[in-house]
């Protein structure tokens, strides 16, 4: 076996990631027996090491996950337009005179997810559910497609001020409170959960109100794809409403930095089955 073509993933830890099922499933699909994806655990005090060893190494590029995200940035010489914006990476390219470019394929992932569903962003009104990492990546998501109206709630509501305010933008933001939630709900076209209320850990929790329903108009995005269905994605069921997690999002920005390392068209349909596969058997 000849492996000369080497990307992998980083992060802290790495081993429940279904990344290296799907990208090598997808290697193994387009007959790139050469190539190979590596988990590689980095902890919080190695994170340059790390980057600075995919160079050195002679990986093509990388994955970053949680908690290096953010932490990556100052070792890398260039930044994508997605990158910049959202202030994170979460997939480097090491071009051929050895410069390290970061990307952020969260974004554009999730909007080709809802792309690929018919779900139009263009003139709508979101609510965004947190306002950590993963929203900043949707809020530039939806604002780069021109969402029409956006909604941050947020436990934290000085954290919403500040993910609105660092887009320049005014828009509404509060707690995940009941009242706007109340308020919120009748008018949106797409509620997005972006906290991490109903993983595994939380999984009895719910950033949605009991009470408070969803219409069958309404599109209900959660970003967490274990357990396949969120006490907030069960309602939105019982609702009527369309329910959508994020196991697209994780394939479509898995395939974008596919495309991007191996210039071939990603088997998104083959990457997905794989990462179901890793997940649920
Ligand atoms: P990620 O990168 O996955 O977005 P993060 O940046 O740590 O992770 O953000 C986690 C989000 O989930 C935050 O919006 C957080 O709210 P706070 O800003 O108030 O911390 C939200 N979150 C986490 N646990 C929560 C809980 N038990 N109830 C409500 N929101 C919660």
């Amino acid at each position: 076996m000849n492996i000369d073509k080497l990307v992998g993933l980083i992060g802290w830890p790495v081993s429940h990631s279904v990344s290296p099922a799907m990208h090598n499933a997808a290697y193994r699909e387009l007959g790139l027996a050469n190539w190979f994806y590596v988990p590689m655990p980095v902890s919080t005090t190695s994170v340059k090491d790390a980057v600075m060893g995919l160079r050195a190494l002679g990986f093509l590029g990388a994955n970053v996950t949680v908690p290096h995200k953010e932490a990556v940035v100052p070792f890398l010489d260039e930044l994508g337009d997605s990158a910049r914006a959202i202030g994170a990476v979460n997939t480097i390219v090491v071009e051929e005179d050895g410069r390290m470019i970061g990307h952020n394929t969260d974004a554009d992932g999730f909007i080709a997810d809802l792309k690929e569903r018919g779900i139009v962003v263009h003139d709508r009104h979101a609510v965004v559910l947190g306002a950590g990492g993963s929203a900043r990546a949707i809020v530039y998501a939806l604002l780069k497609h021109d969402c029409k109206k956006l909604t941050i709630l947020n436990r934290t509501k000085a954290k919403a001020d500040e993910l609105a305010y660092s887009f320049g933008r005014m828009f509404l933001k509060a707690h995940i409170d009941t009242d706007v939630l109340e308020k919120k709900i009748d008018s949106c076209d797409l509620v997005i959960n972006t906290t991490s209320l109903g993983m595994a850990a939380t999984k009895g929790s719910s950033p949605w109100r009991d009470d408070l329903s969803f219409t069958r108009e309404q599109v209900i995005y959660d970003l967490i794809y274990n357990p396949k269905q969120t006490l907030l994605l069960q309602k939105a069921t019982h609702d009527g409403a369309c329910a959508l997690n994020g196991l697209g999002m994780l394939v479509q920005q898995g395939a974008l930095a596919f495309e991007m390392w191996t210039k071939r068209k990603a088997p998104a349909a083959l990457m997905r089955a794989a990462a179901e596969e890793a997940l649920f058997s």
